[in-house]
């Protein structure tokens, strides 16, 4: 017979809808898991708030979820994760607690053949280093060159993700990012793009014509589900059984609107009957 806690569902959160690229993977990985997930509209965007705003928000938007009684959380925001994954691992020590960087930092480790990495984000998850500390603790000689890109956050949530617009504002972010001239002496033109914010994957077929084809195109969403998956058969927590895993979506702000631009970031159909407005 399955463990109770097993049968609990699993929490993530986000700023916003962008998580829901994360909730997509684990999906894919762990159809017969339920999850809860909140996105904290109301105060979106985190990525331009200081760290000890954005770990406030955190921590709120856990204590939400961790109150329905999870079984693991997933920090399905980049900025958060750079921010306040320890702060959460040490107030919510007695569940698992995954976030999205260290995931991102793995791929791209395995991914770059140069040793040489470029990092796009957010502004407080490139100005806080959080990639760049992940990506030296595996390697520690790796080159690592870091770059906001706060637009491409407004682009995803318009829906402007394909055409001359989005691609003349990665080619505008990511010129400098790959030119050797604009890059430190001694340093090697990136191979590897890791792409650090929850709203990018939107946007990876623009971003990947603004840079040489052969450039890898890093997204933590496989490989946190991939982590999240390998924690749950780990302690035993994993669902087993058939029939689909239920998704109950939680936000702070417009419920009309988490679903309209939630369908888009997850790839399929969101109803507003599935979404709960909470108040943090
Ligand atoms: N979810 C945020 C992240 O991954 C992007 C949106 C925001 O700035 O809140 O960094």
């Amino acid at each position: 017979m399955m463990d109770k806690a097993a049968g609990l569902p699993i929490g993530m959160f986000d700023s916003g809808v962008g998580g829901l690229t994360v909730l997509k993977a684990v999906r894919e990985q762990m159809p017969c898991e339920d999850v809860v997930y909140l996105g904290d509209t109301a105060r979106l965007p985190y990525g331009t708030k200081s760290p000890q705003t954005v770990s406030r928000y955190a921590v709120q938007c856990a204590a939400e979820l961790v109150g329905r009684n999870i079984k693991l959380l997933v920090v399905a925001c980049n900025t958060a994760s750079a921010m306040a994954l320890d702060a959460l691992r040490e107030i919510y020590s007695d569940i698992p607690v995954v976030g999205v960087v260290e995931p991102g930092a793995q791929a791209a480790c395995v991914a770059t053949r140069n040793r040489s990495i470029a990092v796009i984000g957010t502004e407080s998850t490139i100005a806080g280093g959080a990639y760049q500390r992940a990506i030296h603790s595996i390697d520690p000689g790796t080159r690592i060159v870091g770059h906001s890109c706060p637009l491409f956050v407004a682009l995803a949530e318009e829906g402007w993700t394909d055409g001359p617009i989005p691609e003349a504002v990665a080619k505008r972010y990511l010129d400098p990012v790959f030119s050797p001239f604009s890059l430190a002496e001694q340093s090697v033109i990136p191979d590897t793009l890791v792409l650090g914010c929850t709203h990018f994957p939107l946007l990876a077929s623009a971003i990947q014509k603004a840079v040489d084809p052969a450039t890898v195109i890093v997204d933590s969403a496989a490989t946190t589900a991939a982590i999240v998956h390998g924690e749950l058969v780990r302690l035993g927590l994993g669902r087993t059984g058939g029939g689909c895993g239920k998704t109950l979506y939680l936000t702070t702000d417009d419920v009309a609107r988490f679903a309209r631009t939630g369908t888009r970031f997850l790839g399929n159909p969101i109803s507003e009957r599935e979404v709960e407005l909470v108040d943090l």
